[in-house]
C-alpha cells in the first residue's frame, strides 16, 4: 500500500479537504486498493473535530465524500509509515521537520510544488480569511498532478 499523508496546521480546513479530494481522485482512477490517503495537523487544538464548516460546504457542493474524517495530530510513526507527506504550506513543512526530530523527512514536500507554474507556493490558510474557494481550486488542480506523479513514480 502506498500511503499519502496531507498535513496542515489544524487538520480541519486544508488537509482534510485535500484528503477528501485526493481520495475521490484515487477512487475514480480505480486505485483505492493501492493508495491509502490520510491527513493530520502539526497542532493539536482541534483533535477529534470534524472538518471546518467551510471545508464541508465546498465538499458538499462538489459532491465529494468526507465521511469519517476527524482531526488528529501528526505522530512520530507517520514519518516511517507514510510514503508521501504533503504539507499545505512552508510553515507546516518546517514544523514537520521539527516534529520528526531527526527521523527521515526526504518524503516531505509542498502540495503546490506539484502544480506547474503556480502563482502561490503555499495553500493560503482559510481559517481567518474564509476563502475556501481558492483553497479548493488549488487543491483540486494540484491533486491531479500529484496523482499523476505518484502513478508514474510507482508504475501504477
Ligand atoms: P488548517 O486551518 O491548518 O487549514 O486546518 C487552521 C485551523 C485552525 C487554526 C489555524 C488554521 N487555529 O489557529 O486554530
Amino acid at each position: 500500500m502506498i500511503k499519502v499523508l496531507f498535513v496542515c496546521l489544524g487538520n480541519i480546513c486544508r488537509s482534510p479537504m485535500a484528503e477528501a479530494v485526493f481520495r475521490g481522485k484515487v477512487r475514480d482512477s480505480g486505485l483505492e486498493g493501492l493508495i491509502e490517503v490520510d491527513s493530520a495537523g502539526t497542532g493539536s487544538w482541534h483533535v477529534g473535530e470534524k472538518p471546518h464548516a467551510g471545508t464541508r460546504k465546498i465538499l458538499r457542493q462538489k459532491r465529494i465524500d468526507d465521511s469519517g474524517i476527524e482531526a488528529r495530530q501528526v505522530r512520530k510513526q507517520d514519518f516511517s509509515e507514510s510514503d508521501y507527506i504533503i504539507a499545505m504550506d512552508s510553515d507546516n513543512a518546517r514544523d514537520l521537520i521539527k516534529l520528526a526530530g531527526g527521523l527521515k523527512t526526504e518524503h516531505v514536500s509542498l502540495l503546490l510544488d506539484f502544480l506547474p507554474e503556480s502563482e502561490f507556493r503555499d495553500v493560503p490558510d482559510p481559517y481567518y480569511s474564509g476563502n475556501f474557494q481558492i483553497v479548493y481550486e488549488l487543491i483540486d488542480r494540484s491533486c491531479d498532478h500529484l496523482l499523476q506523479y505518484i502513478r508514474e513514480r510507482e508504475q501504477i
